[in-house]
């Protein structure tokens, strides 16, 4: 895939070689909302997109008039199939005309496509907002958005309303790796989806060999692929205890069979959910099967996962998400989406399954292994402004984080935080 456009540092100021990995936690930070923006010129009604019946957040904010009119996509609290069609309809009728776009949720996602569509057509002035279903989360909604239709400008571009009207946006505070040993002992079965992909299979490597566990490998890749097959016959030649279940892990019912087998005599005690799929393409030529099927292994693959394996049991669920939902370059709409549903889907897990440590590791790009070095994209993610992370440097990252016990169940692992995110003042 190529990479168009630095969403981290201006272009020509590319720096080459390595610094350092670093752990930055999204932290909110307040967004100033203007009261009661007033239309200039003739109010036109705004054309609202939803995915069903308009509910009562559609019906409100059918009643947004602006002088330009503008575009509304209306997603719920869950990025269901149809949400998808809606959105990349919303973002076509935006760009016959009806601009600016804002996508106003509560809590189905979206973002990740529309901060890519800012780079690729920023005249749109796609802005996300996500809000708390309240009178006063709407009204301070409304007002930003129509502060947007007045400015042509998104401003902070994605925006968070809490029940009571107060809006923030993400900044990024300095973290660190946590010191404690992972909560994994020698023998317990730790499931890696995408487990012969390249970073699967050299975390499970690195897991084996340093902790003595038995990975679990799940992949649906042709295990007699030159690549699956070298995996598979490195990993029996290492002599470490392994086991490989070819399954397609979107699949609910062919995982717990799977599982059902290895988890006889003990229980699945961490997940490393590294399934997924990398394509290119431009927001506005998406298909809403494009954004689905980038989705699935990632979002349906945990959530077969974790219907498969008991959650009272499990310790640790490591997914790997990528920095492309926070800081995409132009081309990776869907890919950027579809890191953003699985950050939202582990933290849903977070909620509504509790009793292992969850994480997302939203990922800058690896060298050593995985796909990006193997498709010869380092090199020009780095030009583009990526800092690439070691492999060895990952490596210990991914141990130790599963050891994290928060603050929050997502943190981004980069050189630098995103563009207009600079780290706190005192901040290491
Ligand atoms: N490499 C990086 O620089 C980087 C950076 C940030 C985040 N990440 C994330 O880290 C994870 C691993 O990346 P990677 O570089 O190791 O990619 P990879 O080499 O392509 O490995 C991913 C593996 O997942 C498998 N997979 C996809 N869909 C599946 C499904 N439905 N059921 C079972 N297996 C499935 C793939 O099989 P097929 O190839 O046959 O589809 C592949 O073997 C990905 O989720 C990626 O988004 C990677």
């Amino acid at each position: 895939m190529r990479l168009l456009a630095s969403p981290l540092r201006p272009p020509g100021a590319a720096r080459h070689g390595t610094r350092g990995l670093r752990v930055w936690i999204p932290t909110p930070a307040a967004v100033t909302v203007p009261r009661h923006v007033p239309v200039l010129g003739l109010p036109r009604p705004w054309t609202v997109f939803t995915p069903g019946p308009a509910d009562g957040l559609a019906a409100l904010v059918s009643g947004w008039a602006s002088a330009g009119g503008g575009t509304v996509a209306v997603l719920p609290d869950a990025f269901t199939r149809p949400c998808a069609a809606t959105l990349l309809d919303a973002v076509r009728h935006a760009s016959r005309g009806g601009a600016p776009l804002v996508l106003l949720h509560t809590g189905a996602g979206g973002e990740g496509l529309l901060r890519t569509l800012r780079r690729e057509a920023p005249e749109l002035a796609p802005l996300a907002l996500e809000v708390a279903p309240s009178a006063a989360a709407l009204a301070a909604a409304r007002d930003l958005a129509m502060t947007a239709a007045t400015s042509g400008r998104a401003g902070t571009g994605e925006v968070a309303v809490d029940a009571d009207g107060l809006a923030c946006s993400t900044s990024w505070t300095r973290g660190a790796l946590p010191r404690e040993p992972p909560p994994l002992r020698p023998g317990d079965l730790v499931v890696v989806t995408g487990g012969l992909g390249g970073l699967g299979r050299t975390v499970a490597r690195r897991l084996a060999e340093r902790l003595g566990v038995q990975p679990v490998l799940l992949d649906h890749i042709d295990p007699t692929t030159s690549g699956a097959h070298g995996s598979l016959s490195a990993m029996r030649a290492s002599g470490l205890p392994f086991v490989h279940l070819p399954v397609d892990v979107t699949d609910g019912e062919a995982v717990r069979a799977v599982l059902r087998g290895v988890t006889r005599s003990k229980p699945v005690s961490a997940v490393v959910h590294c399934a997924g799929t990398i394509e290119g393409g431009m927001v506005r030529g998406l298909e809403p099967a494009d954004l689905l099927r980038l989705a699935a292994p990632k979002v349906e693959g945990l959530r077969a996962i974790m219907s498969a394996a008991d959650p009272r049991r499990l310790k640790v669920v490591l997914a790997f998400g990528s920095i492309l939902a926070r800081a995409p370059h132009r081309g990776v709409g869907a890919y950027a989406l579809a890191n953003e549903l699985l950050r939202r889907e582990v933290d849903r897990l977070a909620r509504t399954a509790p009793g292992p440590r969850y994480l997302t590791a939203e990922w800058s790009i690896w060298d050593g292994a995985g796909v990006a070095a193997e498709t010869g994209a380092v090199a020009t993610a780095r030009l583009a402004g990526y800092v690439p992370i070691r492999l060895a440097e990952g490596l210990a990252a991914v141990e130790r984080l599963l050891a994290w016990r928060g603050p929050g169940t997502s943190v981004l692992l980069s050189e630098q935080p995103p563009e207009g995110n600079t780290p706190k003042k005192g901040q290491p």
